[in-house]
């Protein structure tokens, strides 16, 4: 023989699985409201792990963004460093060489206003802040010409404001880094 409960009775265990869910899913989304206001407010109060600083001021007088030190470098381990510098309203170096297929590693700062550096028809699109340097990995799949536009307002000639990367084959790049230091392709 069953026993049915009354109607009543499982009308209220119904209810209460109910609210009991309920207030589940209103504690879980107080959980990640809590824990994503707490990551924002780190990220927003915290200095990331990894900040280069440098002196605006003194960029032309002496360290590592000189203007001799500016442009391509061939490393030891075959991939290629680019040192570069914004100012209203240019960069220098005005056009910048690097190799098809091989790594490279941006580092570029500015040496007034905060300025953009965007290459065009990729993903790289970095702020240069002075006082701070940007770092950016790349790495261009073929020879070719890119614009490099400034593409944060940085005053009245900021329009004017563009440069360029030509990616060379790999060789003739290397052919070129054997006999100079730096590398633009200013002339
Ligand atoms: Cu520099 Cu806009």
């Amino acid at each position: 023989m069953t026993v049915v409960p009354p109607a009543d009775d499982s009308a209220q265990v119904a209810a209460r699985v109910e609210r009991r869910w309920a207030t589940m899913s209103v504690i879980i989304v107080l959980v990640l409201a809590t824990a994503a206001a707490l990551i924002g407010l780190g990220h927003a109060t915290m200095p990331q792990g990894r900040v280069e600083v440098v002196d605006a001021a003194r960029l032309h007088l002496s360290g590592e963004f000189v203007e001799s030190n500016l442009g391509s470098a061939l490393e030891t381990d075959g991939s290629v460093t680019v040192r570069a510098i914004g100012q209203q309203y240019s960069f220098t170096p005005q056009c910048v060489v690097v190799p098809s297929d091989t790594p490279i590693t941006f580092r570029a700062t500015s040496a007034d206003v905060v300025h953009g550096l965007l290459i065009e028809g990729t993903n790289i699109n970095i702020m240069l802040v002075p006082g701070y340097v940007s770092v950016l990995p790349i790495r261009f799949k073929a020879p070719g010409d890119h614009v490099m536009p400034c593409q944060e307002f940085c005053g009245i000639g900021h329009q004017g404001m563009w440069g360029k990367v030509k990616v060379v084959d790999k060789t003739a790049f290397l052919n070129m880094a054997a006999a100079k230091r730096r590398l633009t392709c200013v002339d």
